[in-house]
């Protein structure tokens, strides 16, 4: 957007229902009446409905639901995340975008989202599903300042911030829980999942990507086959429609927070946040490690860096950093 339209957009938010005057905006701005007029042509290009004709007066009457950084900007109270902002109709995927420009020198908080994903990634090299304008598709650049070992953790301070941004949408907060490590279920089915990527020097890490995706206004009819009986959107679960604007802002804000509460103290920190949403304990489940390897257990807990705990029938316990695990059986259904 130029910086013409800015304060055209600008100067008519603040103008509120009464409008504002063409004679008035050209006044303000220094600009002529038919350099008003394009500028007010161009937002409405971008989606704002704007009332009025050249001669006369103009008046916003509706705000356009896309993640433009002028949106997301306005009413966003973060200190470090998304104030550097990238806005994208289309891309392959936010999590290559922002791993470009983290290997390029973006500081800690840079945040890209789009529109859409052509080729959205998802953890073990899955594909996330990612129409157009139905959903937040967000990658940020983080700089901390930890070894490698402990950065699965930041993946799981993510989920608290994810989870606690849909509790935020929903009239029962108790229907969102964490499945272990980062997927966010809302009535037991996947909402959101976290990607994370990282560059490393030797063991410490130099930055990393915080790859988010959350289902928003997708209707369960439209999510890919293979997936429907077990992911929902927001607003298949609400029966309302969700501001993506809002919710991107709310995320941010969780995030930031979560974030800034690992980085002081680590995950003991934020431990107690992502306990009380986990439900897998006394679960049987079913784990597959990074190599494919399949095994099964009792879940046991959390340890004290994050790791899952999985006990064999014989009672030995066993800790497992990173995977993915399925529920073979509940603990109600076990008794
Ligand atoms: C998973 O559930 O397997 C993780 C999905 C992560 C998807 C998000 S959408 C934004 C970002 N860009 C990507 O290509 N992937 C992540």
């Amino acid at each position: 957007m130029s910086d013409g339209a800015a304060r055209v957009l600008e100067r008519l938010r603040g103008a509120g229902p009464a409008g504002i005057s063409g004679a008035l905006l050209s006044g303000d701005l220094g600009v002529s009446r038919a350099q008003v007029w394009k500028h007010v042509e161009s937002l409405r290009a971008r989606g704002y409905g704007i009332d009025g004709e050249p001669g006369g007066g103009y008046r916003l009457t509706a705000l356009p639901d896309r993640l433009y950084p002028e949106r997301i900007r306005d009413g966003l109270a973060t200190r470090w995340l998304a104030r550097e902002f990238h806005h994208l109709d289309e891309t392959d995927s936010t999590n290559r975008v922002a791993l470009e420009m983290a290997r390029a020198g973006a500081p800690h908080g840079t945040t890209v989202v789009a529109e859409g994903q052509t080729a959205g990634r998802g953890r073990l090299g899955r594909s996330f599903f990612s129409p157009p304008h139905a959903s937040l598709y967000t990658s940020i650049v983080l700089r901390p300042q930890i070894d490698t070992a402990e950065a699965p953790t930041l993946i799981q301070a993510s989920a608290i911030g994810v989870a606690e941004a849909v509790e935020a949408e929903v009239s029962d907060p108790s229907d969102v829980e964490i499945k272990w490590p980062n997927d966010v279920l809302l009535g037991e089915r996947k909402t959101s999942g976290i990607l994370m990527e990282l560059g490393a020097e030797a063991t410490r890490v130099a930055f990393v990507v915080l790859g988010i995706g959350v289902n928003l206004n997708v209707p369960r009819e439209s999510l890919p086959e293979e997936f429907r009986e077990l992911a929902t959107s927001i607003s298949a679960h609400t029966g309302r429609r969700i501001d993506r604007v809002a919710f991107a802002q709310r995320l941010y804000h969780r995030l930031e927070e979560v974030l800034d509460a690992h980085a002081a103290g680590g995950f003991a920190a934020i431990r107690p946040r992502f306990e009380s949403r986990f439900r897998m304990t006394g679960r049987t489940v079913r784990v597959r490690d990074l190599d494919g390897v399949e095994s099964s257990g009792r879940c046991a807990g959390i340890d004290a860096d994050g790791a899952l705990l999985l006990e064999s029938e014989d009672g030995r316990r066993r800790r497992v950093v990173a995977g993915d695990v399925t529920v073979v059986r509940r603990r109600e259904d076990a008794a």
